[in-house]
């Protein structure tokens, strides 16, 4: 099957199965060694004693490390270089890893690491933004401002003027399979490392740091994730370089997975983020002037803080045209674990922020929330009825909007008008079930901001019996990347897709490559895995007399037609060679990060998701009834992983904003540290109705195939499942609910009982 199809997921059958392979399912040698961390007991302070004499003595225990018996570089960062594998006497996070206990088994290890006996000087730990902020505990100085035109002046000039604010809660990535990690020492000193990783060069690069090795002397391979959603761009260092430290030191295999507890008490989660807007807009409205101040809680680590921050500024227009524009940025420092990408990168809190100002407008006016986005989108086609351009807060032209279309589409197949005056209805004669309804855009930017990493590499080999052997700089993550790109090579071979074996990431096969983030994966990776294809193709071609043409498993020239495997078979009988590399580089991106100005994406993913849900008033209880969603995924490279990715992303952001709760006590423990306490959306949770459907249409981009990057854009279609809880909550009283994240029972409650007063 080529591109364009619902070919099934690789390891579809593998993953129903049970069958495949994850990194701790890799079969190891009998003297592997298991490690585990030892944490911190407190967020912050100096440790003044630590005895680790029974962790020594615990059964199984080998060794046990701590920071000064790292011997060369005691860093995980992938930023800023402040991140010690092992905590330097200075605690800075409570979970912190302080030691590093090499014992014959996982549970050997995990309980001898329980023993030791640590005592700190404790000091007072910066847990909240509030606090961040009155101790000016920041990663860069002052915040960072994005502007366009006079902003005070539109305010002070708007008709209408509403301040506000929302907090938007943070969101651990559960991921099904935790982080994990294999060291396997070679001869003379080199590394193989099994990672479950999305980005194999940043493990190469930081296990050679900590071994004092050249990047060649690290091979790094990654042959699938049980999921990461960006939680695997950057936290599996530690583990990988642990693994590869005592590998190093005993020349035995190394091994490393976090129990869940410990995967949510050491990583780094989504961002909490609190956004302060101050807007003006007329009768309509319109909107004249947009203030936001963006506060972001970043933990203790850089990390990838600043890129995701930046993000959020980037999409605090989401599909909105704002005349005027000021987004002011606050990253900021805190005692709590390193928060890291997730799905959507910054972008999906920026996008939050603006959705609650066209629902409080709306409020405010008595419009519907529907009416009032619309008169603020960005017009389709790239000018505005006066024709003038418009442009993005960061100066960014917006050509290729289709949400004038797309809503307009949703809205008829979702019943929108008629199901508002049902809503009406039902909350008028019912006085404890309220229901909401809210329909929400997305516009969402694909790139990299850090416009190096918009590149990719692939290395394509093609053995005499006409078998194709495919590799790319791409991660699995269930995403179903690999059978994309597979996709695309069987199309330009034009063989069937089964001839095409897929193979692990391997740092050794492709090199330099950028994380499989920022939803680029199979824009990046299928071009250059094409580019591959196509010049073993010339190969074949001109060995064959010229213009060939590849097709349903046969070559075609001149007038003549052979097989794939003869044309395959005389090309290496005559020496032509069947093995290429592939690379690509994203064409017309430019960006500024301190100016904030330039064009940091390629293009924008656009689409829309119409939420109803129900509300109990006297519990706060909640459900989702109904969703209907229509995504632009370009001319889709495989629509059946797609509708996958919008179903999976709706469901994620919804359960983001609707039910997933991070609590951390005062002391900065977290308190949610497992299933018992941090409630995913499950099976049951799913909208009783659920029509997902791709808009038809061609990326107006020159992308792989004309398709679209599908990735992140669909989870900020859980935003319109926040904006009907608040739309129910309105229903019962005049005040407007001003609903923060996540709207859990009791944050609806407390909203119902507030508008009633
Ligand atoms: N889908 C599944 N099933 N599992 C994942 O971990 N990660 C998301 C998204 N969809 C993820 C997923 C994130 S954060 C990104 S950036 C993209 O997939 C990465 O893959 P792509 O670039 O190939 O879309
Ligand atoms: Mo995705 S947050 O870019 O890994």
């Amino acid at each position: 099957m080529s591109v364009h199809t619902s070919a099934k997921h690789d390891s579809g059958p593998l993953h129903v199965t049970g069958a495949a392979r994850y990194t701790d399912d890799i079969p190891t040698l009998a003297n592997t060694l298991h490690l585990a961390f030892g944490l911190s007991e407190v967020a912050r302070g100096k440790i003044t004693a630590m005895t680790l004499d029974a962790v020594r003595a615990a059964p199984g225990v080998v060794d046990v490390l701590v920071a000064e018996d790292l011997p060369f570089d005691n860093d995980v960062s992938p930023s800023a270089h402040d991140e010690p594998l092992l905590a330097t006497g200075d605690i800075h996070y409570l979970g912190q890893p302080v030691f590093l206990v090499v014992a014959t088994s996982h549970l050997a290890a995990r309980k001898a690491a329980r023993l030791a006996k640590t005592s700190y000087q404790e000091e007072t730990p910066i847990l909240t933004i509030d606090e961040a902020l009155a101790a000016d505990s920041r990663f860069e100085e002052g915040p960072r401002i994005y502007q366009k035109g006079d902003v005070a002046a539109a305010l002070s000039a708007a008709p209408e003027r509403l301040q506000g604010s929302i907090e938007i809660g943070g969101q651990e990535h559960f991921y099904l399979e935790g982080h994990a990690a294999l060291a396997l020492p070679q001869d003379g000193g080199e590394m193989v490392i099994h990672a479950s990783s999305q980005h194999p060069t940043e493990i190469q690069h930081k296990v050679a740091d900590a071994i004092g090795k050249p990047m060649n002397a690290i091979r790094v391979e990654v042959r699938r994730m049980g999921g990461g959603f960006g939680g695997k761009e950057s936290q599996g260092n530690a583990l990988c370089v642990a693994c590869a430290i005592v590998a190093a030191r005993t020349d035995r295999p190394a091994k490393m997975r976090y129990d869940r507890d410990d995967d949510m008490i050491i990583t780094g989660k989504r961002h909490e983020f609190r956004i302060d807007y101050d807007v003006g807009f007329d009768a309509d409205g319109r909107l004249t002037g947009v203030d936001f101040a963006q506060y972001a809680r970043c933990g203790w680590a850089q990390d990838l803080s600043l890129p995701v921050a930046d993000r959020a500024m980037l999409h605090a227009d989401n599909a909105y045209q704002l005349p005027a524009a000021r987004i002011t940025s606050h990253r900021l420092k805190t005692n709590t674990q390193s928060n890291t990408a997730f799905r959507g990168f910054g972008g999906p809190q920026g996008i939050v922020g603006i959705e609650r100002v066209m629902d409080h407008i709306a409020h405010h006016l008595g419009l519907d929330p529907l009416t009032v986005r619309r008169r603020n989108f960005y017009a389709s086609g790239g000018t505005t009825t006066d024709k003038t351009t418009q442009t993005t807060p960061y100066g960014m032209e917006v050509t290729d909007s289709i949400l004038d279309e797309l809503v307009g589409a949703l809205e008829v197949s979702a019943d929108y008008a008629k199901r508002r005056k049902k809503v009406a209805e039902w909350n008028a004669a019912n006085p404890v079930l309220k229901r909401g309804l809210a329909l929400t855009p997305v516009k969402f930017g694909i790139s990299f901001t850090l416009t190096h990493l918009n590149q990719a590499g692939a290395l394509v080999h093609v053995y005499q019996d006409g078998s194709i052997h495919l590799n790319h700089g791409g991660t699995e993550m269930g995403q179903g990347l690999f059978t994309k790109v597979a996709q695309v090579a069987a199309s330009v071979f034009g063989v069937p897709l089964e001839q095409v074996q897929i193979t692990a990431t391997d740092t050794g096969k492709v090199p330099n490559t950028s994380a499989t983030a920022a939803s680029s994966g199979s824009d990046l990776n299928g071009m250059a895995v094409k580019a591959a294809c196509e010049t073993i193709c010339t190969r074949i071609s001109e060995h064959l007399g010229g213009d060939a043409v590849f097709e349903g498993g046969k070559v075609r020239q001149s007038g003549r037609e052979i097989t794939f495997e003869e044309a395959v078979k005389s090309a290496y009988e005559n020496r032509v060679s069947l093995s290429a590399t592939g690379y690509y580089a994203t064409p017309d991106v430019a960006w500024d990060r301190i100016k904030g100005q330039g064009r940091p994406f390629f293009y924008f993913a656009y689409g829309a998701a119409v939420t109803e849900v129900v509300i109990d008033t006297l519990t706060g209880e909640n459900r989702i009834l109904r969703a209907d969603i229509l995504h632009d995924c370009g001319a889709s490279l495989n629509p059946a992983l797609d509708i996958g990715q919008v179903e999976g992303g709706y469901v994620q952001g919804a359960g983001w904003l609707t039910m997933e709760e991070l609590v951390w006590d005062d002391k900065g423990t977290l308190k949610t540290h497992s299933p018992a306490t941090y409630k995913i959306p499950c099976a049951s949770d799913r909208p009783e109705v659920f029509n997902v459907a791709l808009w038809e249409g061609a990326n107006a981009a020159e992308t792989i195939y004309r398709s679209k990057a599908v990735g992140e854009p669909p989870l900020m279609l859980g935003i319109s499942a926040l904006m009907a809880l608040s739309d129910a909550v309105a229903s019962c009283g005049a005040p407007y609910p001003a609903l923060d994240a996540p709207a859990t029972a009791e944050r609806v409650l407390a909203a119902v009982t507030r508008v009633q007063r």
